[in-house]
């Protein structure tokens, strides 16, 4: 109960003006625990993209549990663009009939009924890429729509929004998400267009940071689309920008989409653990060979991205084809990716000063992919490197 102020009697009011406890905003983190350490997911964009239905939501939700995914920290099971028609005469968004018969709160409805949660796609401008219809103009009523059918993520896209500024339609609809009174997270998807990094803090989880990732390793779309490798370097810079409650989002996982090899979805999926990029697996769960398992689900790169310090990995050197990232972990040890991009295999090594340790250090390395132990090494630690291929290790002094 605030204390009654004496404002007819100047001297009084202006004491307690001068008294009064100033109102202070509620920091992103005191409100909002939904995304402490990066979303963990799959979404249906990268392999099915308008293909979707609540069969195979339904069977990916099964399969995220049956793959050992559920158990290794993936939770998320997410429909992206083309599950919405229309909107009927009062404005409500209507779903295609002929592919989600049930309708989303049934599909949402068994989707939780695995222990995981449901996700769900719009756009803030008229339109979404595909042009489905968008959510401008009708943000409280779809958050409220989304609340109803037990949405716990949506991703909003940036298509068709003309001369919309960004941030204030993000927080738009960041307001109508948290009126509905459901508690969602909230991924923005404007392709690093406008530096969201910048802005959206506390608006959003998570944002892209740039244009959509494709199904190879260094390819380029003329509309902006770019393989794993150009996206890596993008994300070079923003690491100060991420930490617990809002992610750098590169894009989802193009592991197991068949346009990698091995060798490189390796890599890939250390690099975007190491990045702490929100981990959304992007291809057919039901139907994985288990090489493409063992990626996805390998525990010791998945602590490394979940740590709960909630630090970006950065590259601490650049010899050309040669990268070493590190990213700093909770318990002062630290994630070393050995990052080789040339076509031979490759000798390299991590030195500890460029990891914050000194010279003399004995540090415990161990090898995240092999799930050995090392040995205790000095002042630096080098190893052969595959072409297009990393090495992962855990340095603990
Ligand atoms: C944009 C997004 C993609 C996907 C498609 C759907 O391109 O960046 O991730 O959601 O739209 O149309």
């Amino acid at each position: 109960m605030p204390r009654p102020c004496y404002f007819r009697l100047p001297l009084l009011g202006l004491l307690c003006f001068l008294l009064a406890p100033i109102p202070r905003a509620a920091s992103a983190q005191e409100v909002d625990n939904r995304a402490l350490t990066p979303p963990m997911g799959w979404n249906s964009w990268n392999k099915f993209g308008c293909d979707v239905s609540d069969q195979l939501i339904r069977e990916t939700a099964d399969a995220m549990v049956s793959s050992g995914m559920q158990e290794a920290g993936y939770a998320y099971v997410v429909i992206d663009d083309c599950w919405q028609v229309d909107r009927d005469s009062e404005g409500n968004i209507v779903i295609d009939a002929e592919r989600f018969p049930f309708g989303m709160k049934a599909l949402a409805d068994y989707v939780h009924s695995k222990g995981l949660k449901f996700g769900i796609y719009s756009d803030a401008g008229l339109a979404t890429c595909q042009g489905r219809p968008g959510s401008r103009g009708y943000e409280f009523q779809d958050a409220r729509q989304y609340a109803e059918w037990g949405v716990d993520y949506l991703k909003y896209d940036w298509c068709n929004t003309s001369t919309q500024d960004a941030p204030a339609s993000y927080t738009l609809m960041r307001q109508a998400l948290d009126a509905s009174g459901r508690s969602i997270v909230f991924s923005i998807c404007e392709w690093g267009s406008n530096k969201p990094w910048l802005w959206a803090p506390g608006i959003g989880h998570l944002w892209r940071t740039t244009g959509d990732i494709q199904n190879c390793w260094d390819c380029r779309r003329e509309w902006g689309g770019m393989g794993f490798v150009h996206i890596l370097d993008l994300q070079d810079g923003l690491e100060s920008y991420a930490g617990p409650g809002h992610w750098n989002d590169p894009d989802m996982l193009e592991v197991g989409n068949d346009g990698l090899t091995i060798t490189e979805s390796r890599a890939h999926f250390s690099l975007w653990a190491l990045l702490a990029s929100p981990l959304m697996a992007g291809n057919d769960l039901r139907s994985m060979q288990p090489e493409i398992v063992d990626i996805l689900t390998n525990k010791e790169v998945i602590a490394v991205n979940q740590d709960v310090l909630g630090r970006q990995g950065r590259k601490v050197r650049d010899d050309g084809d040669l990268e070493v990232w590190a990213k700093d972990l909770h318990d002062g040890s630290r994630a070393v990716v050995l990052f080789n991009r040339s076509a031979e295999e490759r000798q390299m090594e991590v030195r500890w000063p460029e990891i914050g340790y000194t010279n003399s250090m004995d540090a415990l390395v161990r090898d995240l992919w092999k799930h050995e132990d090392l040995g205790t090494f000095q002042g630096a630690y080098s190893a052969a490197v595959p072409s297009h291929g990393v090495v992962m290790l855990k340095i603990t002094p």
